[in-house]
């Protein structure tokens, strides 16, 4: 006589685990359960909006939605959201979404917010950043939203980053140079714009001349320097008080990045430095932290999903960012030219193949041939029919 086993009641617990074990997570049962913290509120939410939300790659949100519909807790068609069978579950498990009640209901627990009272400001970077370069993918450029932009310079200003400080800003396609100078005006005064400076180093040229375009239209000061740093930097450049860069979403790009700019910082105490990060991976992250302790780096505060991008789905469309101090005995971890690799796609390194939605022309972008990125692709135009919409496959 066969003995059948009691089948165990559905818990967060097993539900998330095999969920992990299914979709092969990194992230673990953890990932699967910050999806369901998302979901929480009863809320339809799209694809996009739930990586962003659970902070996961939106592909790995996609198959975790998958599965997570396969076992009845989300409802199959459309937007993600709970059945009534995951919202029981959530009930069971989390008393639903009365954990949310303790965050603070102004900035949901992003620790900073963007000041009431300043729309027009909010619009007119709006406006500029609708006319600055396209993204070169090819230099991990993925560019912030206005808003992000406006937000990082004014927690910049408010940590005591930028008034009385010299203010060093190296890769700025976010346009945080612009941000600090317009912000310091209208928040402070006019008069406040003689008490910092910012110097903006970055290999792209065409942002260099953006950001002198626009702070010349505004009738604002701002130094620009065309630089790889690959290199170290010119001898010439000074000294800084303060650092910030969003660097390569790597952890040679993070080390490298902040390694230049450490060359110039004075080692008094007071220095500080903002730094981004795009992974929410606990190795990636943990590798990036032993970086900055070793070069002499306090990390005052972390606050995860700080940034949000127009583009980075891969990176859930949002970086964290780091506040830190600089110690007396900060220094580089490198120091010399860097001939590594250093950007994420240097690790993918393979060509990838598109067809025209149009004509079915197939073209195949990256290393090794003529056109480099699908951006570039797409400028381009199929050469037989002139579409500019393609798709991946093989
Ligand atoms: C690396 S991108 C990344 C930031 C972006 N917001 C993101 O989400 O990933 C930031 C800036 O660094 C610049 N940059 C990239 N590689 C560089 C290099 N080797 N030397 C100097 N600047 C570089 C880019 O042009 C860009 O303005």
């Amino acid at each position: 006589m066969a003995i059948s086993t009691p089948k165990a009641p559905l818990t967060l617990r097993n539900l998330s685990e095999q969920v992990a074990v299914a979709c092969q997570l990194m992230e673990g049962p953890q990932g699967v359960i910050q999806v369901l913290l998302a979901l929480v509120n009863g809320e339809k939410v799209p694809t996009k909006d739930l990586a962003r939300k659970s902070r996961l790659p939106l592909p790995v949100v996609a198959a975790i939605k998958n599965e997570l519909q396969k076992r009845g807790v989300l409802r199959v068609d459309g937007p993600a959201t709970l059945s009534d069978m995951g919202r029981s579950l959530m009930q069971r498990s989390w008393g639903g979404s009365r954990f949310q009640e303790t965050l603070c209901p102004v900035c949901k627990g992003r620790g900073h917010r963007w000041p009431p009272g300043f729309p027009e400001l909010l619009n007119k970077l709006t406006n500029y950043c609708r006319n600055r370069p396209r993204v070169d993918v090819r230099l991990d450029q993925s560019q912030a939203e206005p808003e992000t932009s406006l937000l990082r310079a004014s927690y910049m200003v408010a940590r005591g980053g930028v008034l009385g400080k010299r203010v060093l800003l190296l890769g700025d396609d976010d346009l945080i140079s612009l941000s600090l100078l317009l912000w310091v005006r209208e928040s402070v005064g006019p008069d406040a714009l003689k008490e910092f400076s910012v110097v903006v180093v970055d290999v792209d040229e065409r942002y260099l001349e953006f950001i002198q375009e626009m702070c010349s239209r505004e009738n604002l000061t701002v130094q620009t320097v065309h630089h790889d740093l690959r290199t170290p930097l010119p001898r010439n450049l000074g000294s800084f008080d303060t650092f910030a860069t969003d660097p390569p979403y790597t952890v040679a790009g993070c080390r490298l990045f902040v390694s230049r700019a450490l060359e110039r910082m004075t080692k008094d105490g007071t220095g500080m430095g903002f730094l981004c990060f795009g992974q929410s991976r606990s190795d990636l992250l943990a590798e990036v932290q032993k970086s900055l302790c070793g070069m002499g780096l306090v990390v005052q505060e972390m606050i995860p999903m700080f940034n949000r991008y127009l583009g980075c789905s891969v990176l859930a469309n949002s970086s964290a960012l780091f506040h830190l101090s600089v110690s007396t005995d900060a220094a580089p971890l490198i120091r010399d030219v860097y001939e590594g690799s250093l950007y994420t796609r240097d690790s993918k390194g393979k060509a990838k193949k598109y067809h025209c939605m149009k004509c079915k022309g197939e073209y195949e972008v990256g290393p090794g041939h003529p056109i480099q990125t699908i951006e570039a692709l797409k400028e381009h135009g199929c050469s037989s029919c002139g579409g500019r919409k393609f798709k991946a496959y093989g």
